[in-house]
């Protein structure tokens, strides 16, 4: 005979697992991400739902495949639309939102320029990203960053990864268009002889070239690299030249275990397994 006792505190167990399991609850809003309620170039009547969780998140069935949750074979479809034209060079916003910040983690921002095959840093934002507003959910969860100047011009993936305290990842990816820089001018020298010629007036220098940046941070996806968990935010092993410092609020640690191969994800949503190796 099963003990009724036994069976509510099981229930209550269970309860309490599953609201645990999709506290990820932050979302890329600007640039509007694929398939998301806010993308002007949307063609199916309902936009993704679930943008805001954690790839793990919403029962052993509903894993959501890397990168950009299943979405990069938009990316050249009506769908897949760039939703912001950003000049190479340029500083820009982007903007995150949802129903829970989790009071921080850290976050990365980069861009595929191999339709999605490899990620790499523009910006990393260790610690404060969300900021924490006391878990409120105030406006404000803009950040800016600088768009590499030698990214090459074309339509590519701007992808946001966010890992919380809980050890959640989630990741958005949106269409954007890179354009040339208007740095580029008509140089003065040039115009008394001959053809006026296009030059580069001035333009951010790199010190380290697009293609030799680092990849984005992977981690918590069952690929064997975790990220701190409770008591830290993430130090990324490499954050690439642009790096944006929280608030100190947490100490800051690198993630552990096998952290060197990247973009890949182990788990199988099929078995039910959840990005740590723990079956659901
Ligand atoms: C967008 O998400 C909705 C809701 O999950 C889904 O029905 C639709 O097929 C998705 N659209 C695309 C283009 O994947
Ligand atoms: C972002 O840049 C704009 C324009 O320079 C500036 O007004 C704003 O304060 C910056 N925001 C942050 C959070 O740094």
């Amino acid at each position: 005979m099963v003990n009724p006792g036994f069976k509510m505190m099981d229930s209550l167990i269970v309860t309490t697992f599953l609201v645990t399991a999709v506290q990820g609850h932050m979302q890329l809003v600007s640039p509007a991400p694929f398939n998301a309620t806010n993308n002007p170039h949307r063609t199916t009547t309902l936009g993704d739902p679930y943008l805001q969780y954690p790839y793990d998140c919403c029962g052993p069935y509903d894993k959501w495949e890397y990168p950009c949750r299943g979405y990069i074979d938009l990316l050249g479809t009506p769908d897949g639309e760039p939703t912001a034209t950003w000049e190479a060079g340029s500083t820009q916003t982007w903007s995150i939102a949802g129903i829970g910040n989790h009071f921080g983690g850290s976050c990365q921002v980069g861009f595929s320029t191999d339709k999605g095959d490899t990620f790499k840093v523009a910006t990393s934002y260790e610690g404060n990203c969300p900021r924490r507003y006391d878990g409120n959910e105030a406006p404000g969860q803009e950040f800016n960053f600088t768009v590499p100047a030698d990214i090459e011009p074309g339509v590519h993936v701007f992808a946001w990864i966010w890992y919380n305290r809980e050890q959640e990842f989630n990741m958005n990816c949106a269409a954007v268009r890179i354009a040339d820089n208007s740095a580029y001018g008509i140089s003065p020298r040039h115009t008394h002889h001959g053809a006026p010629k296009r030059e580069l007036l001035s333009a951010r220098s790199e010190t380290v070239a697009w293609l030799d940046r680092p990849e984005m941070l992977v981690a918590d996806d069952g690929n064997g690299c975790l990220t701190p968990h409770p008591t830290a935010e993430l130090k990324y092993p490499n954050p690439g030249p642009d790096v944006v410092s929280g608030d100190g609020v947490y100490p800051l640690v690198l993630p552990s275990g096998n952290c060197a191969g990247v973009g890949h994800q182990a788990y199988d949503g099929s078995t039910g397994e959840d990005g740590h190796g723990v079956p659901h």
